[in-house]
């Protein structure tokens, strides 16, 4: 009898917690004729996430520095076009590291051009893989510079109008490494850490005007960027990405933009991914119930089973350092 009604309690409970987050999750953005900006939407993710918005019905800015890239991009995401007669594709060259003045001016042309911002994607950024004796004090200035002052800048730009909009959806691409310290990694994990607090912070302040935020982890991905990004990488920072596994843009790009329409604060690709954003889940804010639940019923488990994988990344850290030491000796 008291576990029958241990168990009808938990139900009731469980049945009012899902109304309740039924009445305050946030509702699915409709992109068709909306404005979606994306910082670095010339390459790699954000050229995909471009495509995907644009195939969706939405008009799009894509910011970078690169003139030439930016054009090339336009007339390939503009082949994606869902509606030629209605949809428009924006750029505008910028670097999003200076005068917080001229991004404002960027972001403030496309409004012009395009309308007020639904979804900002803040997506542009890198990646510098060494160990950190050999990371330079300026490596990692431009890290923290690129992948979190530079997001910092483009926010402050579209705020207010999201504000005055009442409503919109803002994205930080971080990176499976902004929620595990790597091998490798110093700088970079540091930066995209970084934009996990500032993320959490802004969106208990947005959260009233009815703006989500959407933290995106992407696992490795092919594009220039990661290919870049391998001609420096340690051995060690290989063998672990090696784990994961490799992902197409694409794939990425689909599901950060389910997720942000969603109005998703973590947003993941992949069993990994899913994995890690259910460890790190923390005092983040929970958007929907069954994530909420499933979070409190498997991290003790998530732990238990990240724990084999630092042993795995620990047993190829010692042997590559055995590898090099016997190296040296016989040098
Ligand atoms: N690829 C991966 O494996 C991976 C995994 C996890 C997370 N991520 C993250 O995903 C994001 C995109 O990575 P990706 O691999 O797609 O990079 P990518 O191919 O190198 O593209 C980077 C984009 O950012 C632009 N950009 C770079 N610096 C800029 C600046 N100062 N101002 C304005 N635009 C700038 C680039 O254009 P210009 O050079 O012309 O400015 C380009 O459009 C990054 O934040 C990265 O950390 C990537």
């Amino acid at each position: 009898m008291f576990l029958y009604v241990i168990f009808i309690v938990i139900f009731i409970l469980l049945a009012l917690l899902y109304l309740v987050f039924k009445i305050i999750s946030p509702k699915c953005v409709e992109l068709q004729g909306s404005h979606v900006l994306i910082t670095g939407g010339s390459s790699g993710i954000g050229k995909a996430l471009a495509i995907e918005a644009v195939k969706q019905g939405a008009n799009v800015t894509i910011i970078a520095r690169n003139e030439k890239k930016l054009e090339d991009a336009k007339k390939e995401i503009e082949s994606h076009i869902k509606d030629r007669a209605i949809q428009r594709v924006f750029t505008t060259s910028v670097d999003i590291t200076k005068d917080a003045d001229i991004v404002k001016e960027a972001v403030n042309k496309a409004e012009k051009e395009l309308g007020p911002i639904t979804i900002l994607i803040n997506n542009a950024g890198s990646a510098v893989a060494g160990r950190f004796e050999e990371t330079s004090s300026q490596q990692f200035q431009r890290m923290i510079e690129l992948n979190f002052l530079g997001s910092v800048n483009v926010t402050k730009a579209a705020i207010k109008g999201m504000k005055e909009n009442n409503g919109g959806r803002i994205v930080f691409i971080s990176s499976q490494a902004g929620q595990v310290g790597v091998f490798g990694y110093t700088a970079y994990s540091a930066s995209k850490f970084a934009l996990r607090g500032f993320a959490e912070s802004l969106q208990m302040e947005v959260k009233p005007y009815n703006i989500y935020v959407t933290m995106a982890f992407p696992p490795d991905t092919d594009t220039p960027g990661l290919a870049e990004e391998n001609k420096s990488k340690p051995r060690e920072t290989i063998l672990i990405s090696d784990t994961v596994g490799l992902f197409s843009p694409s794939d990425v790009a689909k599901s950060v933009f389910t997720d942000a329409m969603n109005g998703k604060f973590l947003s993941y690709v992949g069993m990994d991914g899913w994995l890690l954003c259910t460890l790190s889940s923390g005092m983040s804010p929970a958007t929907s119930v069954v994530d909420l639940l499933q979070q409190i019923f498997t991290m003790g488990i998530c732990r238990f089973v990240c724990q084999f994988y630092l042993f795995h990344f620990d047993r190829i850290i010692g042997k590559c350092k055995r590898e090099k030491d016997s190296k040296m000796k016989s040098s």
